[in-house]
């Protein structure tokens, strides 16, 4: 399939929006652009609001919903050398019009567009949601929209991002292809292609572990921060071998002329205020932990993957 180069998105999560936020930043690379981006702190379009992301997730505090049932992945199996571009924020894979998502509780179709990673060097620094306090090596977004129907509409829920932490563990094979792509586009603004196919599936953990995860309705997590997404945080992490981790810091760079390197690519924790974050419903064991002996059952059975 050809992917129309020309009509990739612009950077991250921010996908047909306009930026308004050209000289953005993440923390780590104020002081060496001298302070002449803008940091979190200050980003602009609806950074500063009240319903934003990332989260801290406590998980004692989730409420189970029963109508977060199983995603439908369609596309996921499909096997392509996808392009692979350094945007000067992220490395980020252009997904084409051929993959979509549905179930998992959202109200219709979603189409993936691109899927981009954040992390840090530190293995407990590189996520940007949490979970109880506790902070992953990385964090992989993939980026869907919303089917538009007859009557388009600006709502909470147009964009939908399946969010999956990395976690320190054995050598990925699945995963090389996107890590060797990493020394083609050290430098901002450059792409190249995977070398072998690889699949969406490929990259996530085992499709049975899907069923578990977390929802909550927030934001983009890069300027302008719309605040337009429905969240699905899965439970799983995916693995990869620290070297591959580390291969995002030392590969790549904000800069162009290779001063910076890309990491710590991650937005501060947001305040959760008034939101819920549900979780899914979906009965099934992953029963590592002991059983709440007051719970029935039943009940046990649907809650105990998520009591960490
Ligand atoms: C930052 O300022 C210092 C001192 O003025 C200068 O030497 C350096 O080149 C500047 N760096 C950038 C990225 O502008
Ligand atoms: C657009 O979405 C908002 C929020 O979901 C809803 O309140 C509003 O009625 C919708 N408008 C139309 C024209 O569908
Ligand atoms: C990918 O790189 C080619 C040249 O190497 C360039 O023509 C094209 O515009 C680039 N695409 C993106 C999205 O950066
Ligand atoms: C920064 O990049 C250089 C050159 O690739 C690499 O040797 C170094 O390990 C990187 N630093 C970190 C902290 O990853
Ligand atoms: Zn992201």
């Amino acid at each position: 399939m050809l992917i129309l180069l020309a009509s990739l998105p612009p950077p991250t999560e921010s996908l047909p929006f306009p930026i308004s936020s050209s000289h953005w930043c993440y923390q780590i690379q104020l002081k060496p652009s001298n302070y002449t981006c803008l940091g979190p702190d200050e980003w602009e379009g609806s950074c500063q609001n009240s319903r934003q992301s990332p989260v801290n997730i406590v998980t004692a505090k989730t409420q189970l919903d029963p109508n977060l049932g199983r995603f439908s992945f369609s596309g996921y199996d499909r096997k392509h050398q996808w392009v692979v571009e350094n945007n000067g924020h992220t490395v980020m894979v252009s997904l084409g019009d051929e993959v979509s998502i549905t179930g998992g509780g959202l109200s219709t179709r979603y189409r993936a567009k691109q899927l981009h990673l954040h992390w840090s060097k530190a293995m407990d620094r590189g996520s940007e949601h949490t979970f109880n306090g506790e902070r992953f090596a990385m964090e992989m977004h993939i980026v869907h929209e919303k089917e538009k129907g007859p009557s388009r509409n600006t709502s909470e829920d147009e964009i939908a991002v399946l969010a999956f932490m990395v976690e320190v563990g054995s050598n990925n094979v699945n995963f090389q292809p996107l890590v060797e792509a990493l020394s083609d586009i050290r430098r901002p603004n450059t792409n190249t292609t995977m070398k072998r196919s690889i699949s969406l599936f490929d990259l996530l953990p085992e499709e049975e572990s899907l069923r578990h995860y977390f929802r909550y309705l927030g934001s983009l997590t890069t300027p302008t921060c719309d605040e337009k997404v429905v969240w699905t945080v899965f439970q799983e992490p995916i693995q990869l071998h620290r070297d591959q981790i580390l291969a995002f810091s030392q590969k790549l760079f904000y800069d162009h002329d290779q001063s910076v390197n890309m990491t710590d690519n991650v937005r501060p924790v947001q305040s959760l205020g008034q939101r819920q974050v549900f979780r899914s419903g979906a009965p099934g064991p992953l029963l590592s932990q002991p059983l709440p002996t007051l719970l029935a059952p039943a009940l046990a059975c649907l809650t105990v993957g998520f009591l960490r």
